[in-house]
């Protein structure tokens, strides 16, 4: 027994010795924020080459600051990327992120977490396009990293299934067989905990 004890101890020791996992919260344009400037006609800063200057990752995110005169539209798809035009674009690939509100000017933030290894692709369609063609746009290329973390990597939700309609025939009532059967749990664990100690025991020999 005093065996299986190190060794636990050694288990617990080699977990915690695990380095936190990392992120990293890139703030787009720096303290530029993601800006297109109607004077100059064009984007404040040039975003391909701030975006070339970083190492993206699986479960960073991108923090746009910015203000309801510009978009935020992530899409997959290059060649919604390169015609800046999200028209055509398919639910699957682009994803619109607005501010929810139809005032000009008002600032608000938007964090958009890296899910998809690969080209990613951003863009704000705002002033049907312009905004993009001249220059408010920039593609990344995620990195697997150390992988997602468990807050983004949730299990996809289950199908749609079309309700039945009010004309259809009502499902026959399936009786469910059986209660929880008491009292079975606590054996249940007893047979689990004896089986770690049957498999550390066996390492041990
Ligand atoms: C990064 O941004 C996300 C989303 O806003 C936030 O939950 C997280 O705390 C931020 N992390 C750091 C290190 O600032
Ligand atoms: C846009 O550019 C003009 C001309 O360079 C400059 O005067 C103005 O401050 C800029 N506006 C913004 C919001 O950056
Ligand atoms: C701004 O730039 C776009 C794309 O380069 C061009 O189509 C548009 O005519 C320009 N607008 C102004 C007001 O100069
Ligand atoms: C990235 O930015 C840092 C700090 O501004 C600079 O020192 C470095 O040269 C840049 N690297 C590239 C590849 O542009
Ligand atoms: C990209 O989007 C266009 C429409 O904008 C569509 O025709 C094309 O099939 C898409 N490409 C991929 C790889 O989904
Ligand atoms: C936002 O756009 C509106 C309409 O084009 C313009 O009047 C306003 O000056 C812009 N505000 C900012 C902060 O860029």
């Amino acid at each position: 027994m005093v065996n299986v004890t190190i060794i636990a101890i050694l288990i617990a020791i080699a977990a915690s010795a695990t380095p936190a996992a990392s992120y990293t919260n890139h703030t787009v344009g720096g303290d530029a924020g993601w800006f297109f400037n109607t004077t100059t006609n064009t984007s404040i800063i040039d975003y391909s080459k701030w975006a070339a200057n970083q190492t993206f990752s699986l479960g960073d995110f991108l923090i746009f600051k910015t203000n309801t005169n510009q978009t935020v539209v992530q899409t997959y798809n290059e060649t919604t990327y390169k015609s800046c035009n999200t028209d055509d674009a398919s639910d699957d690939d682009t994803f619109h992120y607005d501010a929810g509100s139809n005032v000009f000017g008002e600032a608000w933030t938007i964090a958009v977490a890296l899910t998809i290894e690969g080209p990613n692709y951003y863009l704000s369609d705002a002033d049907d396009g312009v905004q993009c063609q001249s220059g408010l746009s920039f593609a990344i290329d995620v990195k697997h990293g150390q992988g997602l973390p468990p807050s983004l990597n949730q299990p996809p939700p289950p199908p749609y299934i079309e309700p039945p309609s009010a004309d259809s025939p009502p499902s026959p009532t399936v009786a469910v067989a059986g209660g929880q059967p008491s009292g079975n749990g606590d054996s249940r664990n007893a047979a689990n905990m004896r089986a770690v100690f049957g498999v550390l025991l066996l390492l041990l020999v």
